[in-house]
């Protein structure tokens, strides 16, 4: 899609039990367990195309991508490493920045709301969170696992300025995409009669 695209009519939807089998086995996978083999360059692409085709109040757009290699990942890791004894419980901190290292491909979501706009900030980090989500979306349709986390470094102000966040920003997710060697294993799900009120 393109600029020469808008006002162009798009399909609506059809029933897809395909999808919706897909979408009721759908499980994120544990970010440690993610190898190798990971999405070629243009698939990188496609994900992000997909991922950001995201509900979004105002065009604003209010987030940004930084896709991340095993090189930038690892140096973060090492960087990270000292920050992490200072962590309430030191020993997991440095446990799950194996969660840095050991996927194929990340892409950490930042959230870049303007603040005083017309659309609340709440509304444009939402966005944020539907194009993570999308982001999963994505990678599970071009046959690639997928873990969404944020951990600690996701708020230590001196490991977010090692992100590359600025005033304003925040991680919406690390994006971890890859490949599972075993299956996920099924976790608890929310029983809907204490979710849903129905108001006919
Ligand atoms: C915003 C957000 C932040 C998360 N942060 C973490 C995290 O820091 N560490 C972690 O192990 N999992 C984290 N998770 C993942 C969840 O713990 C869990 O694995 C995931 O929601 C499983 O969902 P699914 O089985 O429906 O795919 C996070 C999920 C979300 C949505």
């Amino acid at each position: 899609m393109s600029d020469a695209d808008l006002g162009l009519a798009l399909p609506l939807p059809v029933p897809s039990s395909e999808l919706q089998a897909r979408l009721a086995v759908r499980r994120s996978a544990p970010a440690q367990a993610l190898a190798g083999p990971g999405p070629s360059p243009g698939e990188i692409e496609r994900i992000l195309l997909l991922g950001a085709r995201s509900p979004d109040h105002g065009k604003l757009f209010p987030w940004r991508f930084v896709v991340m290699g095993p090189e930038r990942r690892a140096a973060l890791a090492g960087a990270l490493a000292p920050l992490a004894d200072r962590q309430a419980d030191p020993g997991k901190a440095r446990k799950v920045l194996s969660k840095l290292t050991a996927p194929p491909l990340t892409i950490l979501v930042v959230s870049t709301p303007i603040e005083g706009h017309k659309v609340p900030v709440w509304e444009q980090q939402l966005s944020a969170g539907a194009v993570c989500m999308n982001l999963e979306h994505a990678a599970n349709a071009l046959g690639y696992s997928a873990s969404w986390i944020t951990d600690w470094y996701s708020y230590d102000p001196e490991a977010v300025d090692m992100l590359g966040l600025v005033v304003g920003e925040q991680v919406a997710g690390f994006i971890h995409v890859g490949t599972l060697a075993e299956p996920p294993l099924e976790r608890p799900r929310p029983d809907l009669t204490a979710k849903v009120d129905y108001q006919p």
